[in-house]
């Protein structure tokens, strides 16, 4: 039967770190020593946290995302109660397609709907890349939220990836087979190159402005990419996507780039030059970092599911993925994707104790 998380509290106490939030993740995404391994969420703030259900009763999604108080305090909230290494502001993917002159909203239990979806020539010309100004409330949020960790825990500002944005933009929604992006990417490679473009025009504004906010870190999703052959994603998306890792990292910040079914791209991920890639749930850790030769460090990579599971088993799959790791330095604890609605809070708060325990054991003081 499921152990009481008391108990696994109890196995594994809290430890002091010798490091600050902020440095353990900054130095885990520059493959540099760290005193235990970093850990965070995917999703770590949404609806299976009841603080989260209770804003929302109140405000949409998108009233939290604009509101820079309320994005903030969701974002505080939720990290201070897992007690996690690095907090990721709260705000969503498809926040940028507004200031581009593209309407969406999200209908509950659906996901995003965009009403006109961009087909055409005349689409793409239509969007606007001089507007990326009016997504200043996300830095306001990541101002307040920086102000209230200093470095006590890592920062981390985020945005979407050309080809999962583009392929919201064009499929109207989320997307089985993603016939209308790879149409449109085939048929109209100018017309695909051209909205990719002015995607990463936006999409390089906004990181700045979260970095000038006191972003650590950005990561960039490309939750969709693994619907890509390798030849796809190198004819018609690795371009663009490098330019925009490259461009973000000369903000100065580590980038994690992070896509789901991605076993057979890694290693054309990796050609991005992204300091980190995330790796989803079903790619072993260790068989994926090994192909990847230890280029760059890895994010992940925990079934969220697994978080449903009773205690023993839980620390058993958490426990194989640190071993995976090895200890070896740039290994950032997390999901192989988002939580989902339903987990039990207390198991995410029992794998942060227990990422924290094991790993401080098994690694060096640092300088040793
Ligand atoms: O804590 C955090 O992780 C920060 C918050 C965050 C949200 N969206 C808030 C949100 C983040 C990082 C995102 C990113 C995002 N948004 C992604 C990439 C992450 C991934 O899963 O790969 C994607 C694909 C989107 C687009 C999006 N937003 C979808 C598909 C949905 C519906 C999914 C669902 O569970 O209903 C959303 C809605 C959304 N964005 C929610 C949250 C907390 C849940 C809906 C709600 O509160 O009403």
């Amino acid at each position: 039967m499921t152990k009481a998380p008391q108990a696994l509290a109890e196995n594994y106490p809290d430890v002091i770190g010798s490091m600050t939030g902020a440095a353990r993740l900054i130095r885990a995404c520059l493959r540099q020593p760290v005193d235990r391994t970093p850990v965070w969420f995917l999703r770590q703030a949404g609806r299976y946290m009841p603080e989260y259900q209770a804003v929302r009763k109140h405000h949409s999604l998108l009233e939290i995302c604009k509101n820079p108080a309320l994005a903030a305090e969701v974002t505080i909230t939720a990290a201070e109660k897992l007690s996690v290494d690095a907090a990721i502001i709260f705000a969503d993917l498809l926040l940028p397609f507004e200031c581009m002159g593209l309407d969406f909203e999200f209908q509950a239990g659906e996901g995003p709907i965009v009403h006109s979806p961009v087909r055409t020539a005349d689409d793409v010309a239509r969007l606007r890349i001089d507007r990326a100004s009016e997504l200043s409330y996300i830095a306001e949020a990541i101002e307040r939220v920086s102000a209230h960790f200093r470095d006590r825990l890592g920062l981390i500002g985020f945005c979407g990836a050309p080809f999962t944005l583009a392929s919201y933009m064009i499929e109207g929604g989320g997307s089985r087979n993603y016939v209308h992006t790879k149409t449109l990417m085939y048929r109209q490679p100018d017309t695909w190159r051209a909205l990719l473009e002015k995607l990463a025009a936006v999409l390089r504004e906004f990181a700045e402005q979260q970095v000038n906010a006191g972003a650590d870190v950005i990561q960039i999703f490309d939750s969709w990419v693994g619907a890509l052959s390798i030849d796809d994603y190198r004819d018609f998306v690795l371009p663009i996507t490098t330019t925009l890792v490259r461009d973000v990292q000369a903000l100065g910040v580590p980038v994690i780039y992070f896509g789901v079914d991605t076993a057979s791209l890694l290693p054309s991920m990796r050609q991005t030059g992204a300091d980190v890639l995330g790796l989803d749930w079903r790619t072993p850790l260790d068989k994926a970092w090994r192909e990847l030769e230890y280029s760059c460090a890895v994010q992940g990579n925990l079934d969220p599911i697994t978080l449903f599971a009773p205690q023993e088993l839980i620390q058993q799959r958490v426990r194989h993925i640190l071993d995976q790791a090895a200890a070896r330095p740039g290994h950032i604890f997390n999901l192989g994707h988002g939580i989902v609605p339903g987990t039990p809070v207390e198991n995410v708060q029992a794998v942060v104790r227990f990422v924290r325990e094991y790993s401080a054991a098994s690694k060096q003081e640092p300088g040793a």
